[in-house]
């Protein structure tokens, strides 16, 4: 089969597997499960009239606003469309030269390099290790890149780098002149791994954001990156004028001022997640070692047919996320996202009638 590039396409998806007419819940697309802020859909509505006209083409309201918050400077910041510009923004500046990628991860890293003709390194971490970095091989490696790209959280397992070997990386970094560029999009869900405050200490750290997983917003296309000035004005040339439209510009820093939306997201979706890992280890499944709104599973009893489950999943109304396409993993495992209470019990019920099945 062809699999998609990215999760949350059902439609796609029953088209392929040849059953338009099935209901199925969609736990393969990462976004907070709780849905967007109630009071959104309002603001984007009483918004509307801000499309009539071009929005300010540095986006200074909201830039100084989110700067604020995240206590930088006005000039460390640029807003973009989705953290997906952010990371083609990222690949641009680096055009030509060479680039590292830690793997398994989100696959627009790869593409964007590529897209900007850069000559590509992949670094490997793996399930069984934890998605522990290789340090010795990346420390050995950093000399021969002029930028290494990781995803923190990352996308598919969720696994958190520890801060220190960031760190570790960032101080032989600056004296080999190479920069990493570190993608949170996912880092809402565990505020407190936030990188922005190695910002004044390492001018060759580059992060990149997206609002679209926290706030459950994908088609609004809202992100962001921080950086150096001098990172940020060079990344504001390559960017198309008006790239951001007015209404995510708008309600950009109401959504990150909204603190206790984020804080009761994060609060459930620990209990959940806990849930989660009790009934994998009573029923031996394996499932990462999460801090977000998405895990990766796999049966511990038969490593081996995770299509076979994937497929198991889809008869009973649930669609998981293939990971054909992450270096590492290769089908390996699936990639589930968290959704509603109910929804996850539902889940849970499926693997067990798998279980017992085999
Ligand atoms: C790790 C990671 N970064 C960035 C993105 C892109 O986010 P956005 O929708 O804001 O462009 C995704 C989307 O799946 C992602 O998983």
């Amino acid at each position: 089969m062809n699999w998609p590039e990215h999760g949350g396409q059902p439609d796609l998806m029953k088209k392929l597997l040849h059953a338009e007419e099935l209901e199925v819940l969609d736990f393969s697309a990462n976004l907070n499960p709780l849905g967007p802020p109630e009071w959104l859909q309002g603001e984007l509505e009483a918004q509307w009239k801000n499309l009539l006209s071009y929005p300010d083409p540095n986006y200074s309201i909201s830039n100084s606003a989110l700067a604020r918050m995240e206590k930088i400077r006005d000039e460390e910041i640029l807003l973009t469309n989705g953290g997906a510009e952010a990371i083609f923004l990222a690949a641009k500046y680096f055009e030509g030269k060479r680039a590292g990628i830690v793997h398994p991860a989100f696959s627009e890293y790869e593409r964007a390099c590529r897209h900007y003709h850069l000559k590509v390194t992949d670094i490997l971490t793996s399930p069984e290790e934890d998605f522990r970095l290789p340090m010795n091989q990346l420390l050995e490696s950093l000399p021969n890149l002029d930028v290494l790209f990781l995803c923190r959280p990352n996308n598919p397992a969720g696994v958190v780098i520890p801060k220190g070997e960031i760190k570790m990386l960032l101080e032989q970094g600056l004296h080999q002149q190479t920069f990493l560029v570190i993608d949170e999009a996912f880092v809402d869900f565990v505020p407190s791994e936030s990188l922005t405050p190695l910002l004044q200490e390492y001018p060759n750290l580059i992060l990149l954001r997206s609002l679209t997983k926290m706030y459950t917003i994908p088609g609004l296309r809202l992100g962001y990156m921080m950086a150096r000035e001098a990172v940020i004005n060079e990344m504001k040339n390559f960017q198309v004028p008006w790239s951001v439209n007015a209404l995510a510009s708008a309600v950009a820093p109401l959504l990150l001022r909204d603190k206790s939306y984020s804080a009761h997201t994060v609060c459930w979706l620990e209990e959940q997640t806990k849930k989660l890992q009790t009934f994998a280890q009573n029923n031996d499944f394996y499932l990462s070692n999460t801090s977000v709104n998405f895990y990766l599973l796999q049966d511990n009893r038969q490593r081996e047919r995770t299509e076979a489950l994937f497929t198991f999943l889809f008869q009973h109304g649930i669609l998981a996320r293939h990971t054909y396409n992450f270096k590492g993993l290769e089908g390996s495992h699936l990639r589930l996202a968290i959704r509603s209470e109910e929804e996850n019990a539902k889940l849970l019920t499926i693997l067990k009638k798998w279980r017992e099945k085999v």
